[in-house]
């Protein structure tokens, strides 16, 4: 068998598929809180510069690391905007971020080579660690579901590569400090390990200030450099569907060993669409401030009701998702999941998924797996959906915990 063909199929497409089941089977409308697809659009410029390049035939395509131009503009703009000094030459444009973030994997994967990923964990990232032949190690996280170095470096082995770091973290919504941040970077660097930092939700933190790891390093010597980042035009500008995100490699030799894996992935990103990144990087001040005000929004307004419900402890400080805490009702996330789609005909993700545990074989194929027992009573939810879904999605999940009762049903009914 594949490593492929070892890994379970991730929560998230199951729950998709049995919404979209529902809708057509029983012709309802569903609330749908699974998916992290914003309900509102790119700016109108990123639209008009799609059209324009194709109207003008840029549909060929372009060199492997991206347009020269979008590459630059997003140089200047990790300079402005995050403090991170990247070059051009160090600079990938991939076909979204999940693509860059994938080759990145496959250009530092080495036989036996382990990679840290936290137990709470966006389930995408432990798939495509398998994928490109890591061992996952997945370390605890600790009060109020931050990273620990201490526990960190007590997961660690001398097979230890690469540490992951996702601020603001998908599903948990913590965003990391200056100084949690620096505190990581410590223990990367004193191990020898390589860091990647998944900054896809980078424009979506409320009260902090969002850090990117790279700054840290700004002014040491790029060979000395070990952090390598990731970034989406997805969720800052509601371009899901474009398919559009970037690599900034910590130095010429990385950039060098993923444009190798590039050229055999994907021989370029949609040149067009590279086009309307440039058009999104050109207003970004703009649109990625007011988007943020739209998930602010939903985020204060919706989600209240669910910690006087009890369900959620407080507001997640950053990304677009909450987990629930949906224990009291005696059912385990998944029936929960189920029978709320059933009955509510609202779509959440059981915890489960994002804290599975894999045992490989020596060859790096899952053998089995099991999950955190105390992710079982965990739901997730999307809020960067309209705001009336939403408040309904969440008056709906209120309605049916209650229906539930404490320790509420176990049988079918
Ligand atoms: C943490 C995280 N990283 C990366 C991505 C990938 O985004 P995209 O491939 O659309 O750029 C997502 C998408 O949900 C995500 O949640």
């Amino acid at each position: 068998m594949s490593a492929a063909g070892s890994i379970p199929s991730s929560c998230l497409h199951r729950i998709f598929r049995a919404a979209e089941l529902r809708e057509k089977e029983a012709g309802v409308d569903v609330v749908k809180l699974h998916v992290g697809d914003p309900y509102f659009n790119p700016a109108d410029n990123v639209a008009e510069a799609f059209i324009d390049a194709v109207r003008r035939g840029e549909t060929k395509y372009t060199g492997v690391e991206g347009l020269p131009e979008l590459r630059a503009a997003v140089v200047d703009k990790l300079r402005a905007d995050n403090g991170v000094d990247s070059e051009v030459s160090r600079l990938l444009i991939s076909p979204g971020s999940c693509q860059g973030l994938a080759a990145l994997l496959q250009s530092l994967a080495e036989p036996g080579a382990e990679i840290l990923l936290p137990e709470l964990h966006w389930p995408v990232h432990l798939q495509q660690a398998v994928l490109a032949g890591f061992r996952p190690v997945l370390y605890p996280l600790g009060a109020d579901l931050r990273p620990d170095p201490e526990t960190i470096a007590a997961a660690a082995t001398p097979r230890t590569r690469v540490l992951l770091i996702n601020s603001p973290a998908n599903p948990t919504g913590v965003v990391l400090d200056r100084s949690e941040i620096g505190a990581l970077l410590d223990l990367a660097r004193s191990r020898n390990w390589q860091v990647i930092s998944d900054e896809a939700y980078e424009h979506f933190v409320y009260e902090r200030e969002h850090v990117s790891v790279a700054s840290f390093e700004r002014d040491l010597p790029v060979e000395e450099r070990i952090v390598h980042s990731v970034f989406s035009f997805s969720k800052s500008f509601a371009m899901t569907g474009y398919r559009l995100g970037y690599v900034a490699l910590a130095n010429d030799r990385a950039a060098d060993v993923m444009k190798v894996a590039q050229e055999a992935n994907i021989i370029g990103t949609s040149t067009p669409v590279q086009y309307a990144g440039i058009a999104a990087l050109d207003s970004r001040h703009e649109s990625t401030a007011a988007n943020r005000k739209l998930v602010q929004r939903n985020r204060d307004v919706a989600l209240p009701p669910l910690i006087r419900a009890g369900l959620l402890h407080e507001l997640p400080a950053g990304g677009w998702y909450a987990m629930l805490d949906v224990g009291r009702t005696g059912l385990d996330a998944e029936t929960f999941a189920a029978r709320l789609l059933e009955s509510k005909g609202v779509a959440v993700v059981p915890g489960e998924g994002f804290a599975m545990r894999p045992e490989l074989d020596a060859e790096g194929r899952v053998r089995s797996h099991d999950f955190a027992p105390w992710a079982r009573q965990l739901i997730r939810i999307a809020f960067c959906v309209d705001q009336s879904a939403l408040e309904t999605g969440v008056r709906k999940i209120v309605e049916f915990v209650d229906e539930c009762g404490d320790g509420g049903p176990t049988s079918a009914d």
